[in-house]
């Protein structure tokens, strides 16, 4: 067992099931269409999105997390597409093309050249990762100017409305012109 299927046997970073909060605002009034949830943990995003009529496709490299998404997609009678892979492995490319890609609480910075290649002109990727100093935080700006050249929507740095993290959070709404 990996340290994050040991926390999600134990029911933590479950968060309540609900979204962070940049994922509603980003979605409102939008088209449902295909969505990438890149680290969905225990599926939080990827549920709401397919509750809402999006197509999603949800990837992480728990085992326990992905399953216990599917046991509660079954439950609220929605389909996700799960898979259990390891988004750092090397040669590892995302194939398709999707209208939202989200990314809650995960950097793996060589995934940005490629969630840029990957979200179709015209949608959306919505992020919020903690900024601070060291390797699984972004610096200070870094998300922002990662997109700079896209449409930003929404774009804060601060503490997190949704966790007493010791990290402040950087969150992205940006559009793909
Ligand atoms: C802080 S949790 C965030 C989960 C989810 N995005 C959320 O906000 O509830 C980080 C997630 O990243 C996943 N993860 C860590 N390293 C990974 C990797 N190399 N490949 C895929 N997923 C990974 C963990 O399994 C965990 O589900």
């Amino acid at each position: 067992m990996t340290d994050w299927d040991e926390r999600f046997s134990r029911g933590d970073e479950l968060h309540g099931g609900l979204p962070s909060p940049p994922l509603p605002q980003a979605i409102e009034g939008v088209t449902p269409g295909t969505a990438l949830d890149l680290a969905s943990g225990a599926g939080r995003h990827a549920i709401f999105l397919a509750e809402r009529g999006w197509r999603v496709h949800a990837i992480d490299s728990s085992r326990v997390g992905i399953q216990r998404m599917l046991h509660e997609a079954r439950e609220r009678n929605v389909k996700i597409e799960a898979e259990v892979t390891d988004l750092e492995a090397p040669g590892f490319v995302l194939e398709r093309e999707y209208d939202l890609i989200c990314d809650f609480y995960f950097l793996h910075r060589p995934l940005f050249a490629q969630i840029r290649k990957a979200v179709k002109p015209g949608g959306l990727f919505v992020a919020a990762i903690h900024v601070g100093k060291g390797r699984f935080l972004l610096e200070p700006g870094e998300l922002r100017k990662t997109f700079e050249d896209w449409k930003i929507l929404h774009y804060r740095e601060g503490e997190s409305p949704e966790s007493a993290h010791r990290h402040p959070t950087a969150e992205l709404i940006t559009l793909r012109g």
